[in-house]
């Protein structure tokens, strides 16, 4: 069954006088995987940051299972089930790998902070129940041996997976993925790609990907979404969005000799 978790009905951003994101569309259904695509300066990174509460749409509405999100504040929708990562990676750089995911996971906490200063049996609970789900994320994503590296020591990227890994912590619904590809090599993204199916099917997630590697993007997405100039262009399959004039005309900036 398709059961709708995300809906963008009509969204715009307005910097000044800049339009960043025009009246944007789009839907993503239970465990799809989407990208959204475009050139530099399109309104990707702007989508994502009006879906994750970073920025509030000068007008039109983001719904997540159905439930309006727009304008709540980001650690409301983070509890609500949206997890993202950042264009340019965020860490905690001077603390371990697993505290970088204990971290997170503090957000899905429900004990007091008196039954944490007592030690209380549903606090030590909790935190064992906590450790062990880092223990499984990160041994998910080739982490675990390096746990009590700080994470600002590790390759790039090992520091794209472990904040993968941090934004699964919170056990989101929805998890956004802000170029997570970039920087690395076609081994790496390879097996990034099928990383991210794996946590499709292993969380049962809907994922959304802001990608420039087009082996990735064709390889990995049910949909694709194409913004330009802060406007949708084309919405399609892989193979669809491929053979889209308008797409193509927008990544070769217009030449239309190309061999
Ligand atoms: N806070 C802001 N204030 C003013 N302008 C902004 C702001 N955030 C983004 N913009 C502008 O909005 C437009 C879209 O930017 P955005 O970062 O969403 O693009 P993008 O598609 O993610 O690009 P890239 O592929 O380079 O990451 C750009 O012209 C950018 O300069
Ligand atoms: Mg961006």
């Amino acid at each position: 069954m398709n059961k709708r978790v995300l809906e963008v009905n009509h969204a715009t951003m307005r910097f000044g006088g800049l339009v960043a994101v025009n009246d944007l569309c789009m839907h993503i259904d239970h465990q799809e995987i989407v990208a959204l695509i475009g050139p530099n300066g399109a309104g990707k990174t702007t989508a994502f940051n009006m879906i994750t509460g970073v920025y509030t749409p000068t007008s039109g509405s983001v719904t997540l299972n159905s439930r309006s999100i727009t304008g709540l504040r980001p650690d409301r929708i983070a509890h609500a089930g949206i997890a993202r990562t950042f264009q340019n990676i965020r860490l905690f750089k001077a603390l371990t790998v697993l505290d970088n995911v204990l971290i997170a996971r503090h957000l899905r906490l429900t004990s007091s902070w008196p039954s944490a200063v007592l030690r209380l049996p549903r606090y030590r609970r909790e935190n064992a129940q906590m450790y062990r789900r880092a223990e499984e994320l990160l041994t998910y994503m080739g982490l675990w041996e390096v746990r009590g590296e700080i994470a600002s020591s590790l390759p790039y990227g090992m520091q794209r997976k472990l904040e993968i890994a941090r934004a699964l912590a919170t056990q989101p619904t929805l998890l956004l993925l802000d170029e997570p590809a970039a920087g690395m090599n076609p081994a790496e993204s390879a097996e990034l790609t099928e990383l991210i199916r794996g946590i499709r099917d292993c969380f049962h997630l809907t994922v959304l990907l802001i990608e420039h590697h087009m082996d990735v993007v064709m390889d990995i997405s049910d949909r694709i979404y194409v913004l330009n100039y802060g406007s949708l262009i084309a919405e399609g399959t892989p193979d669809e969005i491929q053979q889209n004039e308008d797409v193509i005309h927008a990544y070769l900036g217009g030449d239309d000799d190309e061999a």
